[in-house]
């Protein structure tokens, strides 16, 4: 075990690096998109449903195993194992945290593409920003390859400086401006004409828009959104508990944590959903929504240059701190596993990252022939499966089973490391529902998932 282990300089270091780990595209982008093609207000309650009753208590679980073995994921099982059974319980947990690494072959794609637009609104190019632009964008490999370097080149170089200095300072002044730009465009969306068609419809569960969808699907749709946008179950989060002192206990850090993440995603929706019902523009579009759709709305709108360069900043900041606090689990596996030191750890993981970010960028051009999951699908849809409709719910499944579990970790153990120190306390009448039925629900869901994706 690593006994100088780095810690953060302060609580809301803490609670901000691990809010950056869980608000990103999955927020702003994919939330607003399932929602629209879920049928609005209905799916948003089944999701709110699923992050109180699957979301938080699996974070309180990866939170308290990173602080508790205070190591990576892999390290963290073996340091935490009570040795009752000869399962080894941390090799399963290379397969779950290589979660990370093929999240990151995608993120930092879309992440480039982010950039682009920002640069190419913010530089006055909003009219070049035509609906078939986005096709010719993605297939310019060069270009592609740039952009998505420059996205991992900033985040390598955040994380060769220390935790508290480089790391904790960037991620509280990208998290300042993230907060501020979301206001400001919250108040303008709901100053358009017809904002408030499009608030009912992202908010009111009416069943009327959810005729027709099927509830298997969404109902799984809700479960897999809520462990995206909180990146559960490869340790992503395990990462930002194991730099965390014991003063303070860990369910009421985690409740700031969930509601920061839930106040992104709702008010993104509220930026989105208004704009879509302002000028006509189909709420269900789908994943081109923020690189097709939403510029064209952006060209109709007065000032519509200034806001759209304000959105897509907003966006490529959510998306980098996402970025930066994954990145740094891949960087302290390095040094958890290899002994490696920060920065060789760093430099080793950014090549790696560049060298493996290829398949998703050529997946648009001369490999676009390879469609793993049908026709039309992409290779970026594939890394997405493999991460969002698998790794994350098996990580999590995997890691109810470890914590409460007497051949895992043991529940009294995991209950005294989740409570420990001053603060809000997890209710131990919880337990019967943590061991029995959170892992079937989860198991379910992920397999219903699975049967409608294939059959
Ligand atoms: N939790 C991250 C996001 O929402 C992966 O984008």
């Amino acid at each position: 075990m690593n006994k100088e282990r780095e810690q953060f300089g302060s609580r809301l270091g803490f609670i901000l690096m691990t809010a950056g780990c869980a608000i990103g595209l999955g927020n702003i982008w994919r939330f607003p998109v399932v929602t629209g093609a879920c049928g609005g207000g209905f799916f948003v309650l089944l999701y709110a449903v699923f992050l109180i009753f699957l979301g938080f208590p699996v974070m309180m679980m990866e939170l308290s195993l990173g602080r508790g073995g205070r190591s990576t994921y892999p390290g963290a099982f073996r340091n935490l194992s009570t040795g009752k059974s000869r399962f080894k319980w941390h090799t399963p947990a290379y397969i779950l945290f290589a979660g990370n690494f093929i999240l990151l072959m995608y993120y930092t794609v879309i992440s480039g593409w982010l950039l682009a637009y920002a640069a190419a609104l913010c530089s006055g190019k909003a009219a070049a920003l035509t609906p078939d632009y986005f096709d010719r964008f993605i297939a310019d490999t060069p270009g592609q390859i740039l952009y998505t370097f420059l996205m991992i080149l900033a985040t390598v170089v955040i994380c060769l400086g220390s935790l508290k200095g480089t790391i904790e300072k960037s991620i509280k002044v990208m998290m300042a401006g993230l907060f501020l730009l979301l206001g400001i465009l919250v108040i303008k969306a709901l100053t358009l004409p017809k904002a408030m068609e499009g608030v009912k419809f992202f908010l009111y569960p009416s069943f009327e828009n959810f005729a027709g969808k099927n509830f298997l699907e969404t109902v799984h749709a809700a479960m897999a959104q809520a462990f995206f946008t909180l990146s559960l179950g490869i340790g992503s989060i395990a990462i930002c508990g194991s730099y965390f002192g014991k003063e303070r206990s860990l369910p009421g850090e985690g409740l700031w944590i969930v509601l920061f993440d839930t106040l992104v995603a709702v008010c993104a929706g509220l930026i989105i959903f208004p704009c879509c019902f302002a000028f006509d523009v189909s709420p269900a579009a789908g994943p081109p929504l923020i690189f097709i759709t939403l510029p064209k709305v952006f060209c109709n709108m007065t000032g519509g240059a200034f806001w759209g360069s304000l959105f897509f900043v907003f966006l490529t900041v959510a998306a980098f701190s996402t970025l930066v606090a994954v990145f740094e689990n891949l960087v302290a596996f390095g040094m958890d596993e290899f002994h490696l030191s920060r920065k060789k750890s760093a430099g080793i993981c950014g090549v790696l990252l560049t060298v493996f970010s290829l398949p998703c960028i050529l997946g648009f051009s001369i490999w676009k022939n390879v469609q793993l999951l049908g026709k039309g699908s992409s290779i970026l849809d594939f890394e997405d499966f493999i991460v969002s409709d698998n790794l994350l719910p098996l990580g999590a499944l995997y890691l109810a089973l470890f914590c409460m579990n007497r051949y895992g970790w043991g529940s009294e153990n995991f209950y005294a490391e989740l409570n420990a120190g001053t603060g809000l306390k997890f209710p131990r009448c919880m337990r019967f529902y943590l061991k029995w039925i959170l892992p079937v629900v989860i198991f379910a869901i992920w397999a219903v998932g699975l049967y409608k994706k294939f059959l």
